[in-house]
């Protein structure tokens, strides 16, 4: 069953990739703040979706004469809470229950302390610092279980990095990232093994890089390859620089939209607008790819094709009271750089919350009980 709704799955997002993908940057007049989005009618075509209830906030930008609704995301305040609306439920596929190797493709011109960042947040999952701790928060996600009873992995390693100079320019589509990540593989003459038992392959694009959606719809997305394109089934992940395109979408609350007139930015905690907003991008794709590697795990709602994640759920929400586009209660340091965790090699990070099964919340370590 797990297989079939992968094919069909599938069959679908080939249909929607060759004609347009994500219901946002297509016709949509309300933009939704789900991250990735898969709705599609069961001919192929794209439809407009309107959820029963918002989830999480991200500013996407204004595509229709309807002023942001940021005031209907405000009215979402109190959903920090609990919601017996959502029924987040397992559908009986795998999850990522051995240790993680994440590959990376850095694409384009990656600065190595821009890398070294995203590196450290990586190895923070499974690495014990002061609190709260990338691995704290981490640990909402390992109580999810696959249906032999075995959990998530806390356990998370780097496991390769190549780098690509713009082999498929400076433009990609959803499925050229695919054959970006191809010419990854060692076979293809690239760096970086085949590994189907916890593999998760990571694509990072550097800020002059164009992604279909991105800034529109998307400011990352996970999904798994195809056998037709790639060889395997993998899972990935997308997440782009926003630094010059969109960083008051990709990188709220580093950077905000003029619509929203007198807030004031957060300042970054390593000091890098667009790295510091892609690491909340990465942990929401990375706690979904591992909760729903292959889209038939873990989500919200009755559609396969448009599955509400364990991130979409609190994506812009960062501590306690959060709702509408106020991130939270999160620290600051001396500097003024605002963080909620921390991680190896005193870094600090402001990664979102994601949804805890047993509260039937969002949640993350930096709670005020
Ligand atoms: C594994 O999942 C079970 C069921 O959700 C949970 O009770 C347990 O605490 C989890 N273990 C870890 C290490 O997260
Ligand atoms: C890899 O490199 C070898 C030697 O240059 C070449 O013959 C082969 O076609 C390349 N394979 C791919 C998939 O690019």
């Amino acid at each position: 069953m797990a297989s079939n709704i992968v094919v069909f799955v599938s069959l679908l997002w080939v249909l929607a990739a060759i004609g347009c993908a994500a219901r946002s940057s297509c016709s949509s007049r309300k933009v939704d703040s789900v991250h990735d989005k898969k709705d599609l009618s069961s001919n192929g075509k794209v439809q407009i979706q309107h959820q029963p209830a918002k989830f999480g906030f991200r500013p996407w930008p204004k595509i229709s004469d309807e002023a942001p609704s940021v005031d209907a995301f405000t009215e979402s305040k109190a959903f920090e809470g609990s919601s017996p609306f959502v029924n987040m439920q397992y559908h009986m596929g795998p999850v990522l229950s051995p240790t993680i190797q994440v590959y990376i493709t850095w694409y384009g011109n990656w600065k190595s302390e821009d890398k070294a960042i995203i590196k450290d947040f990586l190895l923070s999952i499974s690495s014990p610092t002061e609190l709260p701790s990338v691995q704290k928060w981490w640990s909402t996600i390992t109580l999810y279980t696959d249906q032999t009873g075995r959990n998530i992995t806390g356990s998370v390693n780097i496991a390769g990095e190549h780098l690509d100079q713009y082999s498929h320019g400076h433009s990609l589509t959803r499925l050229s990232v695919q054959k970006v990540l191809k010419a990854a593989l060692k076979e293809n003459n690239g760096t970086l093994s085949v590994n189907s038992h916890g593999g998760l392959y990571l694509i990072l694009t550097a800020g002059d890089v164009i992604m279909q959606d991105f800034c529109r719809a998307v400011c990352g997305f996970h999904y798994f390859t195809f056998p037709s394109i790639v060889g395997y089934t993998l899972p990935y992940a997308w997440i782009g620089n926003s630094v010059k395109q969109c960083p008051e979408v990709c990188a709220y609350p580093f950077a905000i939209p003029d619509y929203m007139g007198a807030t004031k930015p957060m300042k970054a905690p390593n000091g890098r607008i667009g790295v510091d907003g892609m690491i909340s991008v990465i942990g929401h794709e990375l706690s979904e790819i591992s909760s729903n590697p292959l889209i038939n795990a873990w989500y919200a709602g009755q559609d396969p094709t448009a599955p509400t994640e364990i991130a979409d759920l609190c994506e812009g929400m960062y501590g306690s009271g959060a709702g509408g586009s106020y991130p939270g209660e999160v620290q600051t340091d001396g500097s003024g750089s605002s963080f909620n965790v921390r991680g190896i090699n005193n870094r600090k990070f402001l990664v979102q919350w994601v949804w805890n099964p047993y509260l039937n919340a969002c949640s993350g370590p930096n709670a005020i009980n």
